[in-house]
């Protein structure tokens, strides 16, 4: 029985369980990087490398349209956004993400983002202990909108925090973690809906040019402005992926614990190296598992073939880890990037291919950004890391170490 005459069972109820070894273990036994399954009831053909990713962000090849379960727009995207637009909609639309690229944008945001730190760190100290995952995301959530030009009073900050990160811990799962995701973004969206409204009436200003400034003048397509709710949408998937961020930033102060000696270099200031270890926790440590699009019409890949409305996955996670690319691809070893930095379209965490042109994450550079920021300050603050389950679970989508890592006796640096 050769790969196209065998029957393909549905890998949906798998994927669900095994996570992000889902895709990988089965790529392990494809040389080509190259497999057909099923998901979700359709034909799936899954690729992974450098030239698959430009395959894969060829629009000829693989459409966006329909290819995002609704469970996941209706807790991680929202109705109506950018991930889902093709061809001219999507560059329009994908016009205001773009200055997110712009290093002042970037700046802006770190500045921001470290002041509040700053304001937040201190208090730590009295603490007997403290969660750095849902420290980060208060930190987070305040800089970024302060930066987007969103109102947050003080006592909204945690239910804020809280439900931006809950959309994201939810998309993967239909269990109570989806639900409140659910949840989560109806409150959010509603909150930036009433936002835009007020901005838009007159009642309400937006600091010129800021992000909330821009949402409501910017136009599609089509000529026309956003309604209010894909405003509200768009918004929200600036501020939500931002707070992210602190799944990394969890992930790296886990790398410091795990490999001490790279705080070293850290804390002496050393920028090349700070910035080959935050691509090395964007490279180790799992997020996006994998992207999804649509055939665009009947396609082979290597040798297998894939009909028009055929799901088509990129391996993000299995080309992070790819033997042939990274060699040694499960150490963690931020020197690899300073020997030779990253090509395009090898380092995927957020996305293949050109942003500009394509779907790639536009807030890569603010991650990247923020990252380095937080790497340098987690790196100086001193703290003991008691007894207590680091493990990160590979089955569980997205992941993070089970304890969201406790700190005690935080000390700010003199
Ligand atoms: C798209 C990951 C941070 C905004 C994406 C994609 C991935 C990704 C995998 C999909 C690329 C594709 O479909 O081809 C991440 C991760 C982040 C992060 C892991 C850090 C935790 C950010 C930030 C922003 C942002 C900080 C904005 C401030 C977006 C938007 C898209 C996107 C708007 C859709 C782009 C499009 O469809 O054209 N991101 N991202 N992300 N990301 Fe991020």
């Amino acid at each position: 029985m050769n790969a196209h005459s065998r029957p393909l069972t549905d890998g949906s109820l798998t994927l669900l369980t095994e996570g992000y070894a889902w895709l990988p273990d089965r790529m392990r036994r494809r040389p080509d990087h190259v497999m057909r399954t099923r998901l979700m009831g359709r034909p799936t053909l899954a690729v992974r490398g450098p030239e698959a990713v430009r395959f894969f962000y060829d629009e000829r090849n693989v459409r966006r349209h329909g290819a995002i379960p609704e469970p996941v727009l209706g807790t991680l995207f929202g109705h109506g956004p950018v991930h889902t637009l093709d061809g001219e909609a999507h560059r329009a639309r994908k016009e205001f993400f773009l200055p997110l690229l712009h290093p002042d944008l970037v700046a802006g945001l770190v500045a921001h983002v470290t002041r509040v730190w700053a304001e937040e760190v201190p208090a730590w100290t009295a603490r007997e202990q403290v969660v750095l995952f849902d420290e980060v995301s208060v930190i987070l959530t305040r800089g970024v909108c302060a930066w987007a030009g969103i109102p947050l009073d003080r006592d909204e900050v945690r239910s804020t925090a809280r439900d931006l990160v809950a959309m994201v811990d939810g998309f993967a799962t239909l269990g109570p973690r989806h639900w409140r995701a659910r949840r989560a973004r109806g409150r959010q969206e509603d909150r930036l809906l009433r936002l835009v409204e007020d901005v838009r009436s007159g009642r309400r200003d937006a600091r010129a040019d800021s992000v909330l400034d821009r949402v409501t003048r910017h136009r599609d397509a089509d000529g026309g402005l956003l309604d209010d709710g894909t405003a509200a949408v768009e918004l929200l998937n600036v501020i939500r992926p931002t707070v992210a961020v602190s799944w990394f930033a969890v992930f790296t102060a886990h790398a410091l614990h795990r490999w001490p000696e790279s705080g070293d270099r850290l804390r002496a200031g050393d920028s090349a190296y700070t910035a080959a270890f935050v691509q090395e926790v964007r490279r180790f440590y799992p997020f996006a598992p994998f992207l999804g699009g649509r055939a665009a019409r009947d396609l082979s890949w290597r040798g297998e073939r894939i009909p028009a409305g055929g799901t088509v996955l990129l391996d993000v996670y299995g080309q992070n880890h790819d033997e042939e690319l990274w060699g040694d691809p499960y150490a963690f070893r931020p020197e690899r990037f300073l020997d030779r930095p990253a090509g395009r379209d090898e380092l995927v965490p957020q996305g293949g291919a050109d942003p500009r042109t394509g779907h790639r994450c536009p807030g890569e550079g603010l991650t990247i950004g923020l990252l380095e920021a937080l790497a340098a300050r987690l790196a100086r603050l001193e703290y003991t890391v008691p007894e207590q389950d680091l493990s990160i679970p590979l089955g569980r989508m997205p992941t993070r170490p089970r304890s969201g890592f406790v700190m005690t006796g935080v000390r700010t640096p003199v």
